[in-house]
């Protein structure tokens, strides 16, 4: 059985690990890893971290590249390694682009699909931007479907994508939380700001977010850290050249502001255990938050992820500054209200996501052969 992964950026690469690392585990398999290469340092120190190298590398990335370049050099450089491998299955994770045309190019050449957290939802079509059409679109061509909770399998259902064809499997973010977070963790910038602050670990960089919304919200985190001086905020600038531009332009002279490089993957979830509290847009954080007990305000105005708002561990404050800065003042004020979101259960599942998928994708590539 050859299975081939496709992974492109650094939330792809995060969660498809373990699976990665189970598929390699298993002498039935033989598992052929490709990377897009979207992204290119981000992703690299998953690698380093996960400790596994691609087979492939199609170098895509370029500074501020479009969809459109993402989308085309993705087909044209996923076909010839598909014709050379002519895996049995390829498996591809979540929403971005290379998920998207990944999955077009497995089609094309009518190869099967497994889509690993399928079924995420907001049906409306540019929020997230691009990132709703890429999930619908990636699940009109999948051919098995690993659904993370029951929401995201009734998605699939209502959509009248077949029954058995779908499997709640939990969501491979809290799997790769047991691979990195540990007691014995040391960071230097939690040496400056511990012990005696609260840390306020921030990350934003959705594409529908880049320009106002971004700017408003970091003059509002700004302001409030001005009213709160025990409070620091940690914020991993995103390597997207706007993201960049656009933090260095609010923060610049904020002292307690403390703008750093992306971190790898161990020393943002050890952070992210320790911090007091967590201001995103990020897909993955909103999954990774309520294991570690943080609770996280959404800087977007929907999610695909409400399991997390109906459990109380993620409060939706989108990109308003009035809703944002009330949202900051509750959780840094009002101690009952930051206990109730902080020991809200984590609704994504028990670390054993992984596991479930490649067992499924054996059984599914073994019915294939007794079939044919
Ligand atoms: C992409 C995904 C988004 C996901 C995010 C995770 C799409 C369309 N978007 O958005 O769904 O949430 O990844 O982070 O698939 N860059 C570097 N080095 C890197 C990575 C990025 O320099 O290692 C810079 C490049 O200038 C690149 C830019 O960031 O052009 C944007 O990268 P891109 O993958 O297009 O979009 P993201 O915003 O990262
Ligand atoms: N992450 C990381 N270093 C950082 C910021 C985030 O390793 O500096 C991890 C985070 O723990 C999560 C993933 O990256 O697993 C989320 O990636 P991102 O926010 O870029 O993408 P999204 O989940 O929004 O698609």
């Amino acid at each position: 059985m050859k299975i081939m992964t496709v992974i492109g950026t650094r939330p792809e690469g995060i969660k498809m690990a373990p699976v990665i690392k189970q598929l390699a585990s298993d002498p039935t398999i033989e598992s052929v890893v490709v990377t897009t290469g979207q992204h290119r340092e981000m992703l690299q120190t998953v690698f380093d971290v996960f400790d596994f190298q691609p087979d492939y590398d199609l170098k895509i990335m370029a500074p501020n590249q479009t969809l459109t370049q993402i989308t085309s050099k993705v087909l044209l450089g996923m076909e010839a390694v598909l014709k050379k491998e002519s895996p049995d299955l390829i498996l591809v994770h979540g929403d971005t682009s290379t998920t998207m045309a990944a999955s077009l190019s497995a089609f094309y050449h009518q190869i099967p699909i497994g889509h690993v957290e399928a079924g995420l939802r907001t049906w409306d079509k540019y929020s997230p931007f691009p990132e709703e059409m890429n999930r619908q679109l990636t699940d009109d061509m999948a051919d098995l479907y690993f659904a993370p909770t029951k929401l995201s399998q009734d998605n699939l259902l209502k959509e009248h994508h077949s029954a058995d064809q779908i499997f709640i499997t939990g969501n491979t973010a809290i799997d790769a939380l047991k691979y990195t977070v540990s007691n014995n963790y040391h960071h230097d910038v939690l040496a400056e700001v511990l012990p005696d602050s609260r840390i306020i670990l921030l990350t934003m960089h959705r594409r529908e977010n880049q320009g106002a919304p971004m700017q408003r919200v970091f003059e509002t985190i700004k302001k409030e850290v001005e009213k709160h001086p025990d409070v620091e905020v940690v914020y991993p600038v995103h390597l997207s050249p706007r993201v960049q531009q656009m933090a260095k332009q609010v923060f610049a002279d904020e002292p307690r502001v403390h703008l750093i490089a992306p971190l790898d993957v161990v020393d943002f979830h050890n952070l992210a255990a320790r911090s007091y509290l967590i201001m995103t847009d990020s897909g993955g954080v909103q999954e990774e938050a309520p294991s570690l007990n943080k609770p996280v305000l959404v800087l977007r105005d929907e999610t695909e992820r409400p399991e997390g708002v109906t459990a109380g561990t993620l409060r939706l404050v989108g990109t308003d500054p009035k809703k944002v800065g009330q949202a900051m003042e509750e959780l840094l004020d009002d101690t009952a209200i930051y206990q109730k979101m902080a020991q809200a259960p984590n609704p994504y599942g028990d670390g054993r996501a992984a596991e479930r998928i490649v067992s499924i994708c054996k059984k599914y590539l073994g019915s294939l052969v007794t079939n044919n």
